[in-house]
C-alpha cells in the first residue's frame, strides 16, 4: 500500500497517485515541483523547486513563473495626509 505524501491524494482508478495543484485566489497555481514547462514559442522553462508558483495574472517578469507582481503595490497612507 502507498502513503500519500503532503499535497497527494490516491489515484485510486489507476493505482497512482495524484499530484495536487492548487489554485490561490487572486495568485499563482501552485504545483509540485521539479516541473519542465512547455512554452507556446516551444521553450522550456525548468524548475527544480519542491514547489512551483505558476504566474496566473500575466504580470509576471519571471513568466510563467510567479514573482508576487500580483500583488500590486499598497498605497502608504501618512496619518498628516489623513483627512
Ligand atoms: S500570479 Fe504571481 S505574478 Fe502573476
Amino acid at each position: 500500500m502507498t502513503v500519500p505524501d503532503k499535497g497527494t491524494v490516491p489515484d485510486r482508478g489507476r493505482g497512482g497517485d495524484r499530484r495536487v495543484i492548487r489554485v490561490v485566489q487572486g495568485g499563482p497555481i501552485m504545483v509540485q515541483g521539479p516541473v519542465s514547462i512547455e512554452m507556446p514559442d516551444g521553450s522550456t522553462v525548468n524548475s527544480d523547486r519542491f514547489m512551483v508558483a505558476l504566474c496566473a495574472c500575466k504580470r509576471s517578469k519571471t513568466y510563467p513563473l510567479c514573482d508576487t507582481s500580483h500583488r500590486g503595490r499598497k498605497k502608504i497612507v501618512r496619518r498628516e495626509d489623513r483627512i
